[in-house]
This record gives structure tokens, C-alpha cells and sequence, in this order.
């Protein structure tokens, strides 16, 4: 950030360094529910994990989780005018059937990241669709913890090399998401 740049776009460059990390249903039972697939970590220790991992790349990572598909859709909707630069989502079991989910984020400017722990592609018929998927930026799903950090790390390696979320491409849509289409 050039020297002479006005204090309010240090302020924006700062808080455009923030990526939202959103956990749903269930996903508060980390730890406990169902070691053999999920791992024995805490949704607190994979918050912690998430927080590291964003400091070594000057990074803020906020965690949030909710069993509630409004309030996660509420959160999404807030994400842009939070400043966050993009949204790591793990839509738990709305990511199998929730269209509200989806046309939030289908209806928002900031990328959006599915991640899964499991490799939900190897396990019930069910788990094999995604309604999000193909209006999330990517879905990355199997590998534990390690969905979430490459989540993150897929959202910096976009907002390094995109324009502002705010550009919009020829056609109208934001651009970013005109590819993804
Ligand atoms: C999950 C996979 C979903 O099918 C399941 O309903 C979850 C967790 C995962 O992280 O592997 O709650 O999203």
C-alpha cells in the first residue's frame, strides 16, 4: 500500500484481509459425533487450526456455526458488507438439499468455498450431490481439517489475482462469478 494512500483505503485493504469460515448443522458435535469419519478434533480446535493458519498469511479468520439454515443465510448475505473477502462454507446436511442455501449463495458477490471433511463422494448416494456446488467458487471435500485451510488458502490465491468483487462483468453479473456459470 503506497505511502500516500488515503487512511480509508488502508482501512478497506485491511478488512478486504478477512475471510468468514461458516460451520453448519451439527458440525458443533465435532469431537464427539462420529470420530470414524469426522476425526476427533473440536469444531473449537479446527476454529483454532483456522485462526493459525490465517496469521501466518496475514489473515483475519472469523469462525461462526449455526444449526439454523436463516441464520446461516443471514450471515452470508452479511458477508460482503462485512468486509470479508470471501466465505468458506460447510453446509453440513443443507448441502444436499437446501435451494435456500444455495440461492444465497448464488445471490451474493463474495466467492464461496464448499468444503466438506469427508469425501463425501465416497460415502451414501445422498451425500454424492451438492445443490451448492455449482454456484460455490469450488468444493473441496476429504481431507479433514485440511478442506477448511485449502478453503482459505483458495480464497486468497482469487483475491490475489481478481479484480475487486465489485467489477462486474460484460454481461452484467459480477465478475468472477460469470465464469462459474
Ligand atoms: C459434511 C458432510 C455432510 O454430508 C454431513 O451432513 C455433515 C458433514 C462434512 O463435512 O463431511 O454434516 O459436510
Amino acid at each position: 500500500m503506497p505511502i500516500a494512500s488515503p487512511p480509508g483505503a488502508i482501512l478497506v485493504a485491511m478488512s478486504r484481509r478477512s475471510v468468514l469460515v461458516l460451520h453448519g448443522p451439527n458440525l458443533n458435535l465435532l469431537g464427539t459425533r462420529e470420530p470414524e469419519v469426522y476425526g476427533r478434533l473440536s469444531l473449537a480446535d479446527i476454529d483454532k487450526r483456522l485462526r493459525e493458519h490465517g496469521r501466518g498469511r496475514a489473515v483475519r479468520v472469523e469462525s461462526r456455526q449455526s444449526n439454523v439454515e436463516g441464520q446461516l443465510i443471514d450471515w452470508l448475505q452479511g458477508a460482503e458488507g462485512e468486509g470479508f473477502l470471501g466465505v468458506v462454507l460447510n453446509p453440513g446436511a443443507f448441502t444436499h438439499y437446501s435451494i435456500a442455501l444455495r440461492d444465497a449463495v448464488g445471490g451474493i458477490r463474495v466467492p464461496v468455498v464448499e468444503v466438506h471433511l469427508s469425501n463425501v463422494h465416497a460415502r451414501e448416494e445422498f451425500r454424492r450431490h451438492s445443490v451448492i456446488a455449482a454456484v460455490a467458487l469450488g468444493q473441496i471435500a476429504g481431507f479433514g481439517v485440511d478442506s477448511y485451510l485449502l478453503g482459505v488458502d483458495a480464497l486468497l490465491a482469487l483475491a490475489t489475482r481478481a479484480p475487486a468483487r465489485t467489477t462486474r462483468a460484460p454481461d452484467g453479473r459480477p465478475a468472477g462469478r460469470a465464469r462459474r456459470r
